[in-house]
């Protein structure tokens, strides 16, 4: 029982597909890959050239994307500590199920908190969560400003905006570091995708 849990007289109901055979029928292995970094880092955009690549090898996927997530599942949350906290403890949770389901997982939110990425970290098996830093520079990020937040930022209309006035704590050992601020999109997603392949997640 998780710590947080509130409902009693629960009991797990173990369904007989289970993930082995879905991984089985599915020919790849469950995974969730995390890619955080800052906004405008380029995590939605990989995520998305990945599960592309993905589909074209017959993987079933499905993007976890925190500006939609954020419509709906957990649009309830701002941008407090707490509340960014609370959306990805709701994401690590349904990344999970996802997995459960025998699906590869991508999850593109900036999870600028060390503790919370290992929280959600932990919640899944070992080996499940692979954490993907989108490693571009706040400098690259805020001048291409895709969504001109930073700009808001800046003058102070948007608060407790990553990078200029909330944290962002970069991963100290992911299983893999992506210069996107460097790299195009192609030999970034490549790079993931040789991920999958030396963790035999793909074949
Ligand atoms: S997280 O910090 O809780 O992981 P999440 O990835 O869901 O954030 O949402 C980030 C997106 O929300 C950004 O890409 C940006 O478009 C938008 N956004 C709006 N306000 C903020 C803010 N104060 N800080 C960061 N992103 C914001």
């Amino acid at each position: 029982m998780s710590s947080n849990q509130k409902s009693s007289n629960v009991v797990w109901h173990q369904a007989t597909i289970t993930r082995e055979k879905r991984e089985e029928l599915n020919n790849h292995k469950s995974a969730v890959l995390w890619f955080t970094g800052l906004s405008g880092a380029g995590k939605s955009t990989l995520a998305l050239a990945v599960e592309e690549q993905l589909y074209q090898r017959a993987c079933r996927t499905f993007v976890l994307d925190g500006d939609n997530v954020r419509h709906g599942l957990c649009g309830d949350l701002g941008f407090s500590i707490e509340d960014r906290t609370e959306n990805i403890r709701r994401v690590g949770e349904v990344a999970k199920l996802f997995t459960e389901g025998g699906l590869i997982v991508l999850t593109a939110f900036i999870s600028p908190l060390r503790s919370d990425r290992e929280s959600a970290r932990n919640v899944m098996p070992h080996g499940d969560f692979l954490e993907i830093f989108c490693d571009a520079s706040l400098e690259v990020c805020e001048d291409r400003d895709v969504k001109g937040l930073y700009k808001k930022a800046r003058s102070g209309e948007i608060p407790e905006f990553t990078g200029i006035s909330s944290p962002y704590e970069a991963p100290v050992n992911p299983e893999l570091i992506v210069p996107t601020g460097q790299l195009s999109l192609e030999e970034s997603s490549q790079k993931v995708i040789d991920l999958l392949l030396a963790k035999s997640i793909i074949n």
